[in-house]
């Protein structure tokens, strides 16, 4: 598409000016593993944290975006490409907006996780790996789809008949098969300190 009739519009109230208001520095935080890895506990549960602490965040969902945003999209490779790449898009404005962004998709490619890491500045994007065995999550079968896709009802079902990437270089891996949500929540919010997302002291 042609988009050279179309100019930007300089802001005057910036995303420095709105990080200033907020108190805190605006990020992605950019959680990726299987169905069941415990992406959207993990996601809620940090955003809770944050929130009590004062912080703007909002939560993207796989489950809750594709009911909207990404309604029209499928499970084929095409779609899930351009499923990451709205998402992608959608928490750059989000970081504009001096808001923590915090997403829960499966997003099974690496190079669809790293065009969105390339969209934004380096310190933009956190990717944090839910690193929970396929059996794990099989065995928890949540919503019943692991069952489902076993017997060919659901195709092209992450783990099963669609690929699953593991980042290579994630900034943070959570062992979500043994660990309790609490203890992974809080080594989020240790590596968002260090990276001076937030300051809890
Ligand atoms: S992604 O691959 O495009 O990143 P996304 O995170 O949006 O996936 O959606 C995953 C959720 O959709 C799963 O948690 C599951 O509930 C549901 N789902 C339905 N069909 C599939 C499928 N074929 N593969 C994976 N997840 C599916």
């Amino acid at each position: 598409m042609n988009n050279s009739n179309v100019v930007y519009h300089r802001a005057t109230v910036t995303r420095n000016r709105r990080q200033k208001l907020n108190k805190h520095r605006s990020v992605i935080i950019w959680f990726t593993g299987l169905s069941g890895s415990g992406k959207s506990t993990l996601a809620h549960a940090v955003e809770e944290e944050l929130h009590q602490d004062g912080c703007r965040t909002f939560v993207f969902d796989g489950d809750n975006v594709r009911h909207g945003l990404c309604a029209n999209l499928s499970f084929s490779e095409e779609d899930r490409h351009e499923n990451i790449r709205r998402i992608g898009e959608m928490s750059k404005l989000f970081i504009e907006a001096g808001v923590i962004a915090l997403t829960a998709f499966i997003s099974p490619f690496r190079v669809d996780r790293e065009r969105v890491r390339a969209l934004v500045s380096e310190n933009d994007f956190i990717e944090i790996y839910c690193n929970s065995p396929l059996e794990v999550c099989e065995e928890r079968d949540v919503k019943g789809l692991y069952k489902k896709a076993r017997k060919g009802e659901i195709k092209n079902y992450t783990g099963i008949s669609s690929p699953y990437e593991e980042p290579e270089h994630p900034d943070l891996v959570l062992d979500t098969a043994n660990k309790t949500v609490e203890a992974n929540v809080e080594n989020v919010l240790k590596l968002l300190e260090e990276r001076h997302i937030i300051s809890r002291y």
